[in-house]
């Protein structure tokens, strides 16, 4: 009896086990967005030049990794027309530009002014 209840339990405790570690796998960046910034929208929302302006500092400076035309290099950099970036709103992708994803070989562009991060925002959700 105590054996089974033991076995129960460490089954139990293996399950849990396995829920976190899909709950961790499944995480994207793109799930820890704080509120605030998931709700920002671009301030150069209203600038239709803005996307033009986006495109020469994508070209200056993510290219290099995502091509020119931001289909990815087809291994470990993404194309950028997909669906995390139909979905994301202006702020998700603009928190992300400033957070990068170092680990993964995604640079921080934390230190570009705030308008180029708005105008390659603007750049990104016009390739869609
Ligand atoms: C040194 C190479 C490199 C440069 C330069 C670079 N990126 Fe990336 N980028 C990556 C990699 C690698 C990933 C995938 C990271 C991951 O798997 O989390 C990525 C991911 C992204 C994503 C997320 C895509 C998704 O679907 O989740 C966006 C958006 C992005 N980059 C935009 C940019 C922009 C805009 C620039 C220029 C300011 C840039 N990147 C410059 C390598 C780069």
């Amino acid at each position: 009896m105590k054996h089974s209840r033991r076995g129960t339990l460490s089954a139990l405790s293996a399950a849990l086990c396995a829920t976190l570690a899909f709950a961790a796998a499944s995480h994207s960046h793109w799930d820890r967005i704080p509120d605030k910034d998931h709700l920002r929208v671009n301030p150069l929302a209203a600038h239709p030049e803005a996307a033009a302006a986006g495109a020469l500092v994508f070209r200056d400076h993510c290219a290099q990794c995502h091509k020119a035309d931001a289909r990815g290099d087809g291994h470990k950099r993404p194309s950028l027309h997909n669906e995390n970036l139909r979905a994301a709103t202006d702020g998700d992708v603009e928190w992300f530009l400033r957070q990068g994803d170092l680990a993964h070989g995604m640079p921080s562009w934390s230190s570009l002014p705030s308008e180029q991060r708005w105008q390659l925002v603007a750049y990104l959700k016009s390739i869609q």
